[in-house]
């Protein structure tokens, strides 16, 4: 029996419609692939096969071998190959200029880059050099300011999702993340005031938490496989997480319809971060 309540004309009795490829026509930029098992390449891949148009970056010549062959594989342009140490003068500013140039637009950024040296990461935070922590702040914090001001006006025309990558230990202590630590709890903090400034202009800004999975950059991480195996014990779903769930969920995120979703850490551990 029709409810009364419901106008015949209202749209709640029509389907919701949920496109195949929800990223269609998006342009979409990727910062921090450095080899195939980047978190960085498995958002890549899964922008990819939601319909996204690519643009990612390599961090200088010598990197560039490891990574030309995954920028064939998501068929990226070479316009939109391009170079990018956030500590060289105007590169990041120039793959900007490049993206302008080439798509007067763009809708997801992923900023997936973390450094800090190798003496201040594996010593104590108590003996953190103040070069160190200025290092690790500027590229693993600082940069994502710089990418938000710089994605700000090609993404204000018609919105936009920025993610960036952090992990658990930058909001409790994990032993052997060290000054990494407090680096993410001020990315996290960082995305949360990008997320209220470009919010009213239709940018999202949300910070993406996995679960560790050994890569390039964790592999400087003292006694990570420990760290490994106490995850996989841990989580509930006794698994860890690989780069392509990664990236999937964080696709999911980038789409239209996960629009009220912004300014929050989306743990992607497997439940590790709800374990006491
Ligand atoms: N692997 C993990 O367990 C894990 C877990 C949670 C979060 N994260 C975070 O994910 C992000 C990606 O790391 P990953 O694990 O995929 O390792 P990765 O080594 O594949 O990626 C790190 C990236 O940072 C880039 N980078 C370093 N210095 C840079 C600079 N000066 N300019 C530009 N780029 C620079 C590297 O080129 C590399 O592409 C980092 O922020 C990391 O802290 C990693």
């Amino acid at each position: 029996m029709a409810d009364p309540m419901i106008d015949p004309a209202d749209p709640v009795l029509v389907p919701i419609g949920v496109p195949e490829r929800p990223l269609d026509r998006r342009k979409a930029l990727v910062i921090g692939i450095a080899n195939k098992d980047s978190i960085a390449y498995g958002c890549a891949r899964a922008f990819r096969a939601f319909g996204a148009d690519l643009s990612i970056t390599y961090l200088n010549e010598k990197t560039k071998r490891y990574t030309g062959q995954l920028a064939e594989a998501l068929g990226v342009e070479d316009a939109l190959y391009l170079p990018c140490d956030v500590r060289e003068e105007g590169q990041l500013e120039a793959v900007f200029e490049a993206i302008g140039r080439e798509w007067g637009k763009l809708h997801v950024v992923l900023h997936s880059i973390a450094f800090a040296p190798r003496e201040d990461l594996h010593g104590r935070v108590v003996d953190c050099s103040r070069d160190g922590f200025l290092m690790a702040m500027d590229i693993s914090v600082h940069s994502l300011m710089r990418v938000a001001r710089l994605a700000e006006p090609l993404m204000e025309k018609e919105g936009g999702s920025i993610f960036t990558m952090s992990y658990f230990g930058g909001e409790k202590v994990i032993p052997h993340y060290g000054i990494m630590g407090p680096a993410k709890a001020a990315l996290e903090s960082a995305a949360r005031y990008l997320a209220a400034e470009l919010g009213p202009k239709g940018i999202r800004v949300n910070i993406v938490s996995p679960g560790p999975l050994m890569t390039r950059a964790a592999s400087g991480i003292d006694r990570f496989d420990e760290l490994l195996a106490k995850t996989r014990e841990k989580a509930p779903t006794g698994q860890l997480v690989t780069a392509e769930q990664v990236g999937l969920a964080t696709a999911a995120l980038a789409c239209d319809f996960a629009s009220i979703v912004t300014g929050e850490i989306l743990y992607m551990d497997g439940g590790y971060n709800i374990m006491g």
